[in-house]
């Protein structure tokens, strides 16, 4: 990839001008802050000016004597301080358009280390309504994960669903009273049904000192295997798993359910290790670690708790069984988990007991992407009018009617007809697109406001804008009767500006992945989309393709197709379909 190979370049020249000893320094080659100066910059002269006691403009300029691009750009310029700055030869991305044209990967490298690397991501809780907040974590997790398998890693991508705790205990003392068939007969239930029974039991458990036995009663019922206990708890999973599939299959999302009660068995086994360990202490009469560096509000040590005063197991000893397992016999080298930003201690906490006990072997990374919340257009939580949580169904069904409506809309304007078969289709991919790309294309770590017009507009940062650029070169195709599969090599000509400034950021998805990988933000992906389609419209608006003569037309109608083939790919790594019409 092009910011690679310049790497490299500037690399050897200050070897051949400084010597050997400066060959494992940072060569600050970054894209140019300003396109005015051109398409890169180096500012490797500023950080050497102390070490070599030189100006940092004679750095750089002893730097350009000993670069070796003449084939890749224009004879590099020192600007301002000390910045050098490369502008690609027309000619030089001519050859890499070509090449990338026969390349279904369209030049995106595979990573020369592949990674075992987990993701955790959705992860809902068994009868509980999945929200919105599981929604982010399954778009963003999906997204995260179809970008490292992209890029060659082997990933599992894990559904950690919550389906075991006192919970538990709590639901099916209450269903034996209050709807027995429930524990007995598959499907008694729907998951609507499901989470106002949790609810009521929730109440009861709370006032009710008999009732509150009888749960840690059938939590230790249930823990100890026994049969009933064990055959109810499954029914209600199920009922769950139903529901949850029913989001999967409308999202598009791929994974493998191992929930919180697959480490169960292993939990006595972490506190024992923990308390081989000597890190095991008592608080209130808890097992606990004892976190450094977090405090509370007194200033005594914040303790991690592993095992509650009644035997119990927590949240954080799962996540560390989970976290050892991964390790030791899935063989993860890297463990990502996709959660809001509300867990950023859990997992702080979790992720230093791992280290100190021995659990995380050098090499293995593990990294908590956090993200922000959903907010309604008023700024305030995401609720329905009557202030009750948004059902994800619900939300999803909204986002696709309204994306009927608009087309509908639309195609009275344009007097088009067309079946129901294509209404539907259009209206689901861009429905859901729409919804994918509103949550992805903002930075994850910041809350995000959520309004189907916003995510719906053909104009803006959206996926209908995007849609709709892919949509526009389909029509160029149809409409001139080509066949871009067919287009033939060695015939890229770049001489308008508008080509130049397209088929540069064309040659940018590589690089741009590989940034996603290292941060971990799609909205980086999504924002080179955007500037992809904005850069192409501009360029089919400036200058004509079909009507150009040849060699030009061959040439723009070349651009088009790999514009048109690095949105759908891009896409598709957004969890994104396209649509040929639209
Ligand atoms: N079930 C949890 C929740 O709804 C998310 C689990 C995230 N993954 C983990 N390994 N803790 O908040």
């Amino acid at each position: 990839m092009i910011i690679e190979i310049l790497r490299n370049r500037v690399n050897q020249a200050i070897i051949a001008a400084f010597g050997a000893e400066y060959g494992e320094i940072d060569t600050l080659v970054v894209p140019a802050s300003n396109p005015r100066f051109g398409d890169y910059q180096c500012n490797v002269a500023l950080s050497l000016a102390k070490k070599l006691q030189q100006k940092p403009r004679a750095i750089a300029s002893q730097i350009a004597d000993n670069l070796n691009v003449t084939s890749i750009c224009q004879p590099p310029t020192i600007a301002g301080p000390g910045f050098i700055n490369f502008t690609l030869l027309a000619s030089y991305l001519e050859t890499q358009l070509e090449k990338i044209q026969r390349d279904p990967r369209l030049g995106v490298e595979q990573v020369k280390n592949p990674q075992k690397t987990v993701v955790d991501f959705s992860s809902p809780n068994i009868a509980k309504e999945m929200h919105v907040g599981h929604l982010r974590s399954t778009i963003i997790g999906d997204s995260i994960a179809r970008i490292l398998e992209f890029r060659g890693h082997q990933v599992l991508r894990l559904n950690h669903v919550g389906d075991w705790g006192t919970q538990f205990g709590m639901l099916i003392a209450y269903l034996r009273e209050a709807y027995p068939t429930a524990l007995t007969t598959a499907n008694a239930l729907d998951l609507g049904d499901l989470v106002s029974l949790y609810k009521k039991a929730k109440l009861r458990f709370d006032d009710d000192e008999e009732f509150r036995h009888s749960a840690r009663q059938e939590v230790v019922k249930l823990q100890s295997g026994a049969e009933d206990s064990r055959h109810g708890w499954e029914l209600l999973c199920n009922q769950s798993r139903r529901e949850f599939q029913t989001i999967y299959n409308i999202l598009d999302i791929k994974l493998t359910e191992r929930g919180e009660s697959f480490y169960n068995p292993l939990l006595p086994g972490i506190v024992e290790e923990l308390s081989r360990q000597g890190l095991l202490a008592e608080s209130e009469g808890a097992k606990c670690v004892f976190l450094e560096g977090f405090t509370n509000k007194t200033g005594s040590p914040q303790p991690l708790i592993v095992q509650k005063t009644d035997g119990g197991y927590n949240y954080a000893t799962t996540d560390l069984a989970a976290l050892n397992y991964r390790i030791q016999q899935d063989k993860a080298q890297k463990i990502i988990y996709v959660t809001d930003a509300g867990q950023t201690n859990h997992f702080a906490g979790v992720f230093q007991v791992a280290q100190r006990a021995g659990m995380l072997p050098e090499g293995v990374e593990v990294k908590h992407v956090p993200f922000g919340l959903v907010l309604g257009e008023n700024g305030k939580k995401l609720q329905t009018r009557s202030g009750e949580t948004v059902r994800l169904r619900d939300l999803l069904t909204e986002a696709v009617s309204g994306a009927k409506k608009d087309l509908e809309a639309r195609l009275v304007i344009e007097n088009r007809q067309e079946t129901p078969e294509f209404i539907n289709k259009v209206a689901q991919v861009v429905g859901i697109g729409a919804v994918k790309y509103a949550d992805l294309s903002q930075n994850r770590t910041s809350d995000y406001s959520f309004s189907y017009d916003k995510m719906l507009a053909l104009q803006g940062n959206t996926a209908p804008y995007m849609l709709y650029a892919y949509v526009r070169v389909q029509g160029i195709s149809r409409k001139g009767n080509i066949n871009l599969d067919n287009l033939p090599s060695r015939s890229v000509e770049l001489e308008q500006p508008e080509e130049l400034i397209l088929a540069k950021h064309i040659l940018r998805l590589n690089e741009v992945l590989g940034e996603v990988e290292q941060d971990l933000l799609p909205n980086r992906l999504c924002q080179y989309l955007f500037e992809l389609s904005q850069k192409f419209n501009l360029f089919y608006d400036r200058t004509p393709v079909l009507k150009a003569p040849e060699p030009q037309r061959t040439s723009r109608l070349v651009l088009s197709d790999l514009t048109a083939r690095t949105l759908k790919l891009g896409l598709s790594l957004l969890g994104i379909e396209v649509l040929e019409r639209m």
